[in-house]
């Protein structure tokens, strides 16, 4: 071997632009508000806390990899048969697993302009290649999903609600691309603000995936239910695409506080109801006042907005996020979502949303 080999990445791994979190700190600024990464300003469910405590006692003792009382209570909850579940490190863990086990090298994975990064990454990680289908007015746009699917495409990644744009796709027009869809493709429903939606013609794909053979949803404890730091998700699908995930996710993918934690939380809907109500109200003070200030806000039914800025100097994305850190106000750059010219705000306390407003309103030299 000549000095020059070394172990090399399979190809597509080093085209990985890699994943950049949202900032989570405001340099010389005493109090901070971390508004980047989508996580709920209420905290968990006090029960989920206890239940995560109790876990504390017995670190010793691997968890249980079939996670079976998080499925059971997860099947509970939305009236699912446990065994077509599948728990993980996070969506992201499954959303990576599903790529592994449906894609290999020179196939293809749709995703949309906008879509949520860690579609790319996933496909170019599996060795496939991600193709673009373009989006109107910040919104999947099925005409132009259907349009991109080719006879190498192997899965079809759709966020609804989507990251970073806060936009969604009706559940007829879901139908409408599954339809379209050659029975061998697999369809992915990343449905991770689902408990935010308030529009009655939406659905996260519950009813898809009992009624079809090539959808998936995925579904995550980080954002209603305040688990981020737990990393925890789940999935529901066909028997037969729950048999291949079991069979090449680590056999202990999730730790057993994360497991009891989430049990709690999915049993406590008078937390989600009460982040919901939080999320309903301050959600739409924040589109409407930010709207005021003559920003345009893209219509969100998520736990976030994305607010889009004038390229004009002294008013641009990137001026105002300099702006809000150095008020302690954190949000997230999206450049790399192909959004240069907005910035994404997550809802917060009423205290940070209250102060997002008017420090825009002093950014932009306006009286909130
Ligand atoms: C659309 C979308 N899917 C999945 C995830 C990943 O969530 P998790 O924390 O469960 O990995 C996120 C997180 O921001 C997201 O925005």
């Amino acid at each position: 071997m000549s000095a020059l080999q070394r172990p090399e990445p399979r190809p597509g791994v080093l085209d990985i632009k890699a994943y950049v979190p949202g900032k989570s700190s405001a340099p010389g600024v005493a109090k901070v508000f971390k508004l980047s990464s989508n996580e709920t300003p209420l905290g968990a469910s006090p029960k989920a806390i206890e239940a995560f405590r109790a876990v504390a006692t017995h670190l010793e003792d691997y968890p249980d990899g079939s996670a079976t009382e998080l499925r059971e209570a997860i099947g509970r909850a939305f009236g699912l048969d446990p065994a077509r579940i599948v728990c993980g490190a996070g969506s992201d863990d499954l959303l990576n697993l599903l790529a592994r086990a449906y894609l290999k090298d020179g196939d293809e994975a749709v995703h949309t302009t906008h879509g949520f990064l860690v579609y790319p990454i996933a496909t170019l990680g599996a060795g496939a290649e991600p193709v673009v289908a373009a989006e109107k007015n910040h919104t999947a746009d099925v005409d132009a999903m259907i349009a991109a699917v080719t006879p190498k495409t192997r899965i079809v990644f759709l966020a609804n609600p989507n990251n970073p744009t806060g936009t969604y796709l009706p559940f007829d027009e879901v139908k409408r691309l599954h339809k379209a869809l050659p029975a061998d493709v697999l369809l992915v429903l990343d449905a991770a603000y689902a408990e935010y939606v308030r529009a009655n013609d939406y659905e996260a794909g519950i009813e898809l995936v009992a009624t079809a053979d090539n959808v998936v949803m995925c579904r995550t404890f980080s954002k209603i239910h305040g688990l981020a730091a737990l990393r925890l998700g789940w999935m529901y699908g066909p028997a037969h695409i729950v048999d291949a995930v079991n069979r090449i996710r680590g056999p202990f993918n999730v730790s057993a506080p994360a497991i009891a934690a989430g049990a709690a939380a999915i049993a406590d809907t008078a937390h989600q109801d009460y982040a919901r109500e939080h999320n309903t109200r301050w959600l739409a003070w924040l589109t409407e006042e930010i709207g005021r200030l003559g920003l345009e806000v893209t219509p969100s039914v998520a736990n976030f907005l994305l607010i889009h800025f004038p390229q004009e100097p002294g008013r641009t994305a990137k001026e105002a996020d300099a702006f809000l850190t150095s008020r302690g106000i954190v949000v997230r750059q999206v450049s790399a979502y192909h959004l240069p010219d907005a910035l994404r705000c997550s809802v917060g306390t009423e205290e940070a949303n209250r102060l997002v407003v008017k420090t825009l309103a002093e950014f932009l030299g306006k009286r909130a």
